[in-house]
């Protein structure tokens, strides 16, 4: 797999969103962000607004839920029609169960940590995980500063992957833009969220295409 570019309606004009949906249909994924004013302070949308979403989108969803109780609430993102759905590690009671719900729905499984958690945590899961999420910015907001000390993170797990003999993909989410994309890729990730780079553009489509050509020139895995 080649780098995929999942751009954050995060971004969007949320009384324009499906306008702003079609606006990033030359990307990979679209990427929902479920805040639920708990796990992160933040409050965006939930299901009944993401069932929606699944129908207009020509692109698969990437829903990462911000939430609390993700045991109870994942797998109905993919009975609604994620094709992928993250679910943050430090609000998960049995992420092992979690993630064979996900994929019992055919959704792709993904778990989420965020900056202050181990990469370490994550590690003994990923034979159930088609995904891990690093975050690149404390969840909660669109328009931070990307944090480079996340890198290891990630190759940590490209490591990890690689000896498993896994292609797991390694997304990075937060601050994601022309000037920070290589180092991601170069670190290992291949699955690049791009929030406010890809909606403050006048072309969104050339910016996704823009920041894809970027990543292909560091990736190096198969
Ligand atoms: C933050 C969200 C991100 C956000 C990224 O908690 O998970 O997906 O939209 O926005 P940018 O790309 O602007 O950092
Ligand atoms: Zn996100």
């Amino acid at each position: 797999m080649g780098i995929q570019i999942a751009p954050s309606i995060l971004s969007a004009d949320f009384a324009n969103l499906e306008r702003d949906i079609l606006a990033v249909a030359d990307a990979d994924w679209l990427h929902v962000d479920v805040m639920d004013g708990h796990f992160v302070p933040n409050l965006t949308i939930g299901l009944p607004v993401v069932e929606r979403i699944a129908q207009v989108s020509p692109l698969p969803l990437d829903v990462h839920l911000m939430i609390e109780d993700p045991d109870r609430w994942a797998p109905r993102y993919a009975e609604v029609g994620a094709a992928s759905v993250t679910f943050h590690l430090e609000a998960a009671r049995d992420p092992r169960t979690i993630a064979a719900d996900l994929r019992g729905l055919g959704a792709r499984a993904s778990c989420a940590i965020k900056p202050g958690t181990p990469v370490e945590e994550v590690l003994p899961l990923i034979d159930v995980l088609d995904m891990v999420l690093v975050m690149t910015v404390e969840p909660g907001f669109g328009g931070q500063a990307f944090m480079a000390d996340m890198m290891p993170k990630l190759t940590t797990l490209r490591e990890a992957s690689d000896r498993a003999g896994r292609d797991l993909w390694l997304q990075a989410d937060g601050g994601v833009a022309r000037d920070t994309i290589q180092t991601v890729v170069a670190a290992g990730g291949d699955v690049l969220v791009a929030g406010s780079a890809v909606y403050a553009a006048e072309d969104r489509g050339a910016e996704i295409r823009a920041l894809r050509a970027l990543g292909e020139e560091v990736h190096h895995h198969a």
